[in-house]
């Protein structure tokens, strides 16, 4: 695949890894933030990680040459030479819808526009613009720099060329597309992996075993590189009560209402490692 304008839209842990992988692969990029501490901060990680790499001699070329191609935007207008655009802004609906709507304004009718959601079904951020085909589930994992799966998941209304170059895309960035046809909330890993992350809450909230020794059951026994509170913690909290919640609103299954432990630690503002303080002390 040719080397692509990509244009990447939040500067958290997410869209930060995502910028970087793909300047690591030789696509141009902008990122932009609705916040302009963060978008600094997100460079500064994403420097630090190129700069780790190299020493390490995993990178085929230069940090520096590879930051190169890496440019922070102040607005989505910046947008409007991009091939494809890959939203990983804060996980809400009418945050998503809104953002698209506006690149629609700003971007030629060829630009793909993949949503990083965690858990939103595609179609629905996808209504009411005027080219729904466009719009995908590009999905990628924390930390994006590491774990090697990407869910492109297909909005009702996702046209199968927007898919062909989603997958494209993925693989151009050496990643491994796995492709959910069906847009359901949660789609494949997060819809059964965030089951056990329940059942864990589920347990701790009842006094059957502390958080240390169900991490330490799970790593053990299965073989899992983090417990489900480590993992928690890594993801974040609230990311993590967002993605049940939308799956709870869809399906309306009590199987998947969240404990009031996870509320309680949203509500408090222990986030996990972001904020130094989740299940456990960072
Ligand atoms: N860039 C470059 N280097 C980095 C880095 C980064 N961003 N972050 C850490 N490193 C470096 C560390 O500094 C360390 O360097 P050193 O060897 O010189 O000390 C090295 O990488 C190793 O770091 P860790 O010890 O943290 O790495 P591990 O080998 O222990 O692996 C892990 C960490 C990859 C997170 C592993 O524990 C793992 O695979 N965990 C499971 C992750 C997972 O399941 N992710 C999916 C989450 S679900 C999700 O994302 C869905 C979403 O929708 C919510």
């Amino acid at each position: 695949m040719k080397s692509l304008n990509v244009f990447v839209i939040g500067a958290g842990a997410m869209g930060n890894g995502i910028a970087q992988i793909c300047a690591q692969w030789e696509h141009r990029v902008k990122i932009t933030d609705a916040y302009a501490d963060a978008l600094a901060k997100a460079l500064e990680n994403i420097k630090w990680s190129l700069a780790k790499m190299e020493e390490k001699g995993t990178l085929k070329e230069s940090s520096a040459s590879i930051f190169s191609r890496i440019r922070a935007c102040s607005d989505v207008t910046d947008a409007k030479d991009s091939d494809i655009v890959v939203e990983a802004a804060y996980e809400n609906l009418e945050v998503k819808r809104d953002i698209f709507k506006r690149l629609e304004e700003v971007c030629p009718e060829k630009t793909i526009f993949g949503t990083n959601t965690s858990s939103i079904p595609i179609t629905e951020i996808a209504t009411g613009l005027k080219h729904p085909e466009r719009v995908v589930g590009i999905h990628f994992f924390n930390p994006v720099h590491k774990m090697r799966l990407v869910e492109i998941i297909m909005g009702l209304l996702t046209g199968e060329e927007t898919v062909s170059v989603a997958k494209e895309f993925v693989i151009s960035i050496h990643k491994e597309p796995v492709i959910v046809k069906r847009d359901t909330a949660g789609f494949i890993v997060n819809r059964i992996n965030g089951m056990a992350f329940l059942e864990a809450l589920r347990l701790y909230e009842g006094g059957v075993a502390s958080v240390k020794d169900i991490d330490k059951a799970m790593k053990l026994a299965l073989g899992h590189p983090m417990g489900p509170f480590e993992l928690m913690d890594l993801v974040g909290l609230d990311v993590v009560l967002n993605a049940r919640m939308a799956i709870y609103n869809e399906t309306r299954s009590p199987a998947h209402y969240p404990p009031a432990v996870l509320k309680k630690m949203v509500e408090s503002g222990f986030l996990g490692r972001k904020t130094k303080k989740g299940f456990y002390n960072y």
